[in-house]
């Protein structure tokens, strides 16, 4: 079967991509992870990559907190257009993504939300769940566009809230989903 050829982007941990790894490394996903990049010198995202002998890059500190300096994305698509990328595929990357990645991977950038979108875009979905009160929450893949998790949904799951959650108890349970719904998505995508 063919292998869809992706490229990871975040800012964090990086357990979002673990699990896409460790559904490649099971079977359950045709594709191969060609690059890992964050904005973060020292985020676990790079160090997971690392250990696992992926081609890892971090990008220079930014002047900017939500997006990167336009120089800085035209780096980060000629190390995604050198690295063969189909796919890319932002796991907890935390900046706004801006023309030159737009318009180079138009209609190929996927996002994991932590909310059932359109409910609750933007930072801490989570928290801004639990103050809404809502007994439902859940995580989104979406494909991205210019605004801040606007892009049209491919796919989401539920999770139930319960009383006595507290903001780390929810994202914990909202992740466990990201971590199945992720790699579902993408495998639909190589499965096309
Ligand atoms: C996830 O909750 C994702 O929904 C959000 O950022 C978090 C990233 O977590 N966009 P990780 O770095 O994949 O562990």
């Amino acid at each position: 079967m063919r292998k869809i050829r992706i490229g990871v982007l975040g800012s964090g941990k990086g357990s979002n991509f673990g699990a896409i790894a460790a559904a490649i490394d099971e079977g359950r996903l045709a594709a191969e992870v060609c690059v890992v990049i964050s904005d973060v010198a020292d985020a676990g995202i790079l160090k997971l990559a690392q250990d696992r002998g992926i081609l890892s890059h971090a990008l220079p500190a930014s002047r900017f907190r939500t997006k990167l300096e336009p120089e800085v994305e035209a780096e980060l698509v000629r190390i995604l257009r050198e690295a063969q990328v189909e796919f890319v595929v932002l796991a907890g990357y935390m900046r706004m993504i801006k023309e030159p990645l737009l318009e180079a991977f138009s209609e190929r950038i996927l996002n994991i939300h932590p909310s059932l979108l359109p409910q609750f875009p933007g930072l801490h979905a989570w928290k801004q769940a639990l103050e809404a009160g809502v007994p439902v929450t859940g995580c989104t893949v979406h494909w991205v566009d210019a605004g801040m998790d606007t892009g049209r949904i491919i796919a989401q799951r539920e999770v139930a809230v319960f009383p006595g959650d507290t903001p780390e108890s929810l994202h914990a349970r909202i992740q466990v989903a990201e971590h199945t719904l992720y790699p579902e998505v993408l495998a639909g995508l190589a499965a096309e």
